[in-house]
């Protein structure tokens, strides 16, 4: 983001094509990244720490750290990350891109086909061993959800207490 012309020049020079994997859900997003954050220090699976993973044993001892969120200053952290990603698409909009959503991936798996097609390789199906950490409703999720879900109340990032996935 900082040096965005210059790597736009060079995704030009180079020919890179580029895949914008973004979530709409940005309080889950925030979810992952605190939880990511906290497991770079505790490195709960026997020392090591890991961003994704293979198992639902391993999942369910990632999860088991539910992250407490700032409530002074979230809404503005939700709005940051919104105007990042819109940044980022606009400053790289004329590069040869795909926007790709999380949550269009995670239900529907045809979608890869547009990736594939966008990257010009063979169209095979395509599956992921990884395992989903925060799987389910949110309140699952955050240590101060009650908190949280007031706060989000008539907001216009309501919507993101109610999706589940
Ligand atoms: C952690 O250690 C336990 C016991 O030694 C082992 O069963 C498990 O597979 C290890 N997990 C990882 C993620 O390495
Ligand atoms: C990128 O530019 C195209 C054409 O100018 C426009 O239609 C599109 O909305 C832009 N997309 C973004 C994300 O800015
Ligand atoms: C799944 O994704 C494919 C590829 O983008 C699309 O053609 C199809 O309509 C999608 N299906 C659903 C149910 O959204």
């Amino acid at each position: 983001m900082e040096h965005h012309n210059g790597i736009v020049e060079y995704f030009k020079n180079q020919g890179v094509s580029v895949i914008f994997l973004v979530r709409r859900n940005l309080l889950r997003r925030m979810v992952s990244v605190l939880s990511n954050s906290y497991d770079r220090h505790a490195k709960v699976l026997n020392g090591t720490h890991k961003s994704h993973v293979h198992s639902s044993e391993e999942a369910d001892t990632l999860k088991s750290y539910k992250p407490e969120i700032n409530p002074a200053s979230f809404l503005m952290d939700l709005k940051q990350m919104e105007d990042t990603r819109t940044k980022a698409l606009d400053y790289f909009n004329n590069t040869r891109h795909i926007v790709l959503f999380y949550e269009d991936l995670i239900r529907n798996r045809t979608k890869l086909l547009d990736v594939q097609r966008f990257l010009g390789v063979p169209e095979m199906a395509l599956t992921s061993r990884q395992v989903k950490i925060h799987k389910g409703p949110l309140l699952e999720h955050i240590k101060n959800f009650d908190i949280i879900r007031n706060t989000l109340r008539g907001t216009a990032y309501e919507t993101f207490l109610g999706t589940d996935y």
